[in-house]
């Protein structure tokens, strides 16, 4: 689509407001370069924030981000094109030259400019799958797109119809289920990008307080796109002791320097658990391939220690890249410490003797960046359940009535001696360093305010804390709805770059 044929923050549209800095100048597209040799330069990676609300992150790429090229700002909403205009206006002459604003519909627009934009930026209230169909196609090769989802009930199997409907995949109710958010997110990119020949590859894959966000580069290759089903799983998870077993979708078979592409075998479980006897749930798809580039990660963290002083959030950010680069990149989802014993009703063994007698019975064990409390391990569950019994030989269990999954699991004799002698790599780095991994929030009732335009009622006290409730009622009644509603999105925009 012409630039035309949607508004655009040209000069006549611009709002009549004092800038901050020096005036705005017309926004001059960045020529291509070359090095003197007749070779082509790297142009400025252009940007495109779909969702862009008031602009706030648009600004602060132009802004921030040194050699950015051109941001493009998309919302549908013409109260925030305005208050983007009036923020762009009101962060001076780069903010000017580099980030222009338009009313639209990001899927449209996204449709209309395929493979243009070196980073696509998503950004949504709740679910990303109505973007992502569009977003993908977007995306210039080995371009990036971020994308951020809110709707964790939804993705970690409050209603699972739902997950489905949105991503075409069922989520599981375990202690792994934001991890399991995030692969159910990165398999839904890739079966949009497959749609048009492109696959994934994830750089960074976060879940943080309320939300989850996947840093992924998008290629196009028919060939290579043979490969998803190798990086697709669905997960097995018992009803009863919570273990849990990956089924690949599909599995390849090289003969003569060929390759072939086949479902994957199955059943990887009998119909009742070999531990405890019920039946299984069955979730996934997922992405059960890796969701971390590492050596991207370690070299962010080299970067991140240079320059230590200019960011604020050093301390968070610095946490959760160290537990990511600790991180079992092959092992998809993890156990809980807590859970195995729940299960057996014992006490637990601290998170080194249980990660000791993993290693000293020759396997791999990680934490996860996702839950404190997690362990990412190559163990099989049946052994697993062994170093457990073995635990409660020496911590016995109250008697449980028979039937239970944890009597039935500890009925059975372990088939080795578990070895609790504490393991050198039993701590992780982070936890020798004594680098913090896990932070607590930065203030109270942290998480997100309420959607733009919802009335705040005594019910979001624990969304918002009571001061702002109260504050808000109050001004319900001087004031009319209006100034209520604003308060919640006026909190997610207090930034410093931005007027209102
Ligand atoms: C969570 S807000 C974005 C916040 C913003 N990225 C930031 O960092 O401040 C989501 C925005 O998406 C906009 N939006 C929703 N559907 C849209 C669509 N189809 N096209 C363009 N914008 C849309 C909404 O108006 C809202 O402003
Ligand atoms: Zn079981």
């Amino acid at each position: 689509m012409p630039m035309d044929d949607i508004e655009c923050n040209g000069e006549r549209e611009m709002l009549d407001e004092t800038p901050q800095e020096e005036p705005c100048s017309v926004r001059k597209d960045i020529p291509e370069s070359t090095n003197g040799k007749g070779k082509r330069e790297l142009k400025p990676p252009r940007v495109l924030e779909a969702l862009s609300a008031s602009g706030l992150r648009a600004l602060r790429y132009a802004r921030e981000v040194e050699g950015i090229g051109q941001v493009v700002a998309l919302d549908n909403d013409k109260a925030s094109v305005e208050a983007c205009r009036r923020n762009i206006k009101f962060n001076g002459s780069v903010a000017c030259s580099k980030v222009e604003s338009h009313l639209t519909d990001a899927r449209v627009f996204m449709l209309t400019h395929p493979k243009e934009f070196d980073v696509v930026d998503l950004d949504p209230y709740g679910s990303p799958s109505v973007f992502l169909d569009s977003a993908v196609q977007s995306v210039v090769d080995g371009g990036m797109l971020m994308c951020t989802a809110t709707d964790m009930a939804v993705l970690c199997g409050g209603n699972g119809e739902v997950c489905y409907s949105k991503y075409g995949s069922y989520p599981l109710r375990g202690k792994y289920c934001h991890e399991m958010a995030l692969r159910i997110l990165l398999a839904c990119i890739e079966s949009h990008a497959n749609r048009y020949k492109r696959y994934i590859v994830p750089v960074l894959s976060v879940q943080m307080d309320f939300y989850i966000r996947v840093f992924v580069r998008i290629y196009t290759s028919a060939s290579a796109m043979k490969n998803t089903p190798l990086k697709l799983s669905y997960v097995y998870q018992c009803i009863g002791c919570d273990s849990f077993h990956l089924q690949q979708i599909g599995r390849t078979v090289s003969k003569n320097n060929s390759v072939r592409y086949l479902p994957g075998f199955g059943p990887v479980v009998p119909q009742e658990c070999t531990d405890c006897g019920k039946k299984f749930n069955m979730g996934g798809p997922i992405w059960s391939a890796p969701i971390h580039d590492l050596e991207w990660v370690t070299s962010i963290l080299a970067d991140l220690k240079s320059m230590k002083d200019r960011y604020p959030a050093y301390d968070r950010i610095s946490a959760v890249l160290t537990t990511i680069s600790e991180e079992l990149p092959d092992i998809p989802l993890f156990l809980s410490l807590h859970n195995l014993c729940a299960t057996l009703k014992c006490t637990s063994p601290s998170a080194v003797v249980f990660r000791s007698a993993v290693i000293n019975a020759g396997y791999r064990i990680s934490g996860t960046h996702v839950n404190p409390l997690g362990l990412k391990t190559d163990a099989p569950m049946d052994v697993i359940w062994d170093i457990m019994r073995c635990w409660v030989k020496s911590h016995p269990v109250k008697e449980q009535p028979s039937d239970q999954p944890g009597s039935v699991i500890l009925a059975k004799e372990p088939a080795f001696q578990a070895n609790f002698a504490r393991a050198v790599a039993s701590l992780s780095k982070a936890q020798a360093k004594k680098v913090a991994r896990f932070l607590p929030n930065p203030e109270r009732h942290w998480g997100p305010k309420l959607r733009a335009g919802r009335q705040i009622t005594s019910k979001h006290i624990s969304l918002l804390g009571p001061e702002a409730v109260n504050g808000s009622l109050k001004h319900d009644h001087d004031d009319g709805d209006e100034e209520a509603q604003g308060e919640a999105k006026r909190q997610k925009t207090a930034d410093p770059t931005l007027v209102s």
